[in-house]
């Protein structure tokens, strides 16, 4: 067995950050590919390691809601409601940007978007470091999110960052983004915070892309994907395809059914997606011909959930 690779200090973390390197840091939601929002060229590295696009802008997190001054131009009182409420937390706040935020950041955008992490480790070093670190998921462009320290080294192998181990992530989905620069406001990405819980600081909000709506690229028709081919069907069918299909794996909801391999997750929905990502990298390592994936239910809890699962299911195979 390989030896557990050491987790950095918090002020080994800060040097590193401060010398423009990179390092995976945990929050709630999935692991973040950190580097200082302030260095443009700290910033550059984190596209290349992801081999993401370098117009797709990233989510720069903070200590709190001091320091949204700092990165936007216009806050909104919504803004100042919504993050004394929900942060430290898994809502991502995009407003209009101060001019000196790196357009490397923004992805040449004119709003940036913001958020303050909920995780012990992550807050202080946030406030060890003093600024602003710009993080998207800690995988490849296109993969599934990882949401432990392993799932990081997995994902990069021998190129991995140094990794704050924080331990597993406790929300497992990332964060819910709201887009409060226009009028009205709108959510961009579905997650751990609803709809519901918006609508009484955010009374207009709208949901879902459109054209004129800015480059999220959670919002790809391909993303989370495994490698391994995937289809999802009702439990029925589900397990007709299994007895077809004998080197399929299943992602079923509740309990495995009998004679059939694979994972199941709980029937509810928080905690279904605190589960749904490592359940993904596990079945994806297992070889299988197809991930068969039992199909959640559509009730607005499990928004965020079923707009993963549509996403893996585009993207996965590929
Ligand atoms: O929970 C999360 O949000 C995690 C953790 C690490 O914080 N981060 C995350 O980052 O999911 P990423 O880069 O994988 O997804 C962030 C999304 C992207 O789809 C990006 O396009 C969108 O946020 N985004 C960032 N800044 C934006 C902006 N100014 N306007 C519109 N979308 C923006
Ligand atoms: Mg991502």
């Amino acid at each position: 067995m390989p030896e557990k690779p050491t987790t950095p200090t918090i002020a080994e973390a800060v040097a590193i950050l401060r010398g423009g390197g990179l390092l995976a840091i945990p929050t709630e939601t999935v692991y973040g590919l950190a580097a200082d929002a302030r260095n443009a060229e700290a910033v550059a590295r984190i596209f290349a390691l992801k081999g993401r696009p370098s117009d797709h802008p990233l989510i720069v997190h903070i200590a709190g809601i001091d320091a949204i001054e700092a990165w936007a131009s216009t806050i909104p009182e919504s803004a100042k409601q919504l993050a004394t409420h929900f942060w430290p937390g898994p809502l991502t706040l995009i407003l209009k940007k101060r001019s000196d935020v790196p357009d490397a950041v923004t992805g040449g955008q004119d709003t940036v978007g913001l958020r303050s992490p909920d995780h012990a480790l992550t807050l202080s070093l946030l406030r060890a470091f003093g600024g602003g670190l710009a993080a998207p998921s800690a995988n490849r462009f296109g993969r599934i999110s990882p949401t432990s320290a392993g799932h990081v080294r997995d994902e990069f192998g021998e190129n991995a960052p140094p990794i704050l181990d924080g331990g597993p992530c406790t929300v497992g989905i990332e964060s819910t983004i709201v887009d409060l620069s226009q009028n009205p406001p709108r959510i961009l990405r579905e997650g751990h915070i609803r709809r519901e819980q918006l609508l009484p600081f955010l009374p207009d909000l709208q949901s879902g892309l459109v054209s004129a709506s800015p480059r999220v690229s959670g919002s790809l028709d391909a993303h989370y994907a495994p490698r391994t081919p995937m289809r999802m069907l009702e439990r029925r069918r589900l397990i007709e395809a299994a007895a077809d299909e004998p080197h399929c794996v299943l992602l079923a909801l509740d309990a495995l059914p009998a004679k059939t391999q694979g994972l199941s997750l709980p029937a509810q929905a928080e905690a279904y997606a605190h589960g749904l990502y490592a359940a993904l990298r596990e079945l994806d390592s297992r070889d299988a011909a197809y991930i068969l994936i039992e199909q959640p239910p559509s009730g607005t809890d499990w928004l965020a959930v079923n707009d993963r699962i549509k996403r893996a299911l585009v993207g996965a195979g590929a």
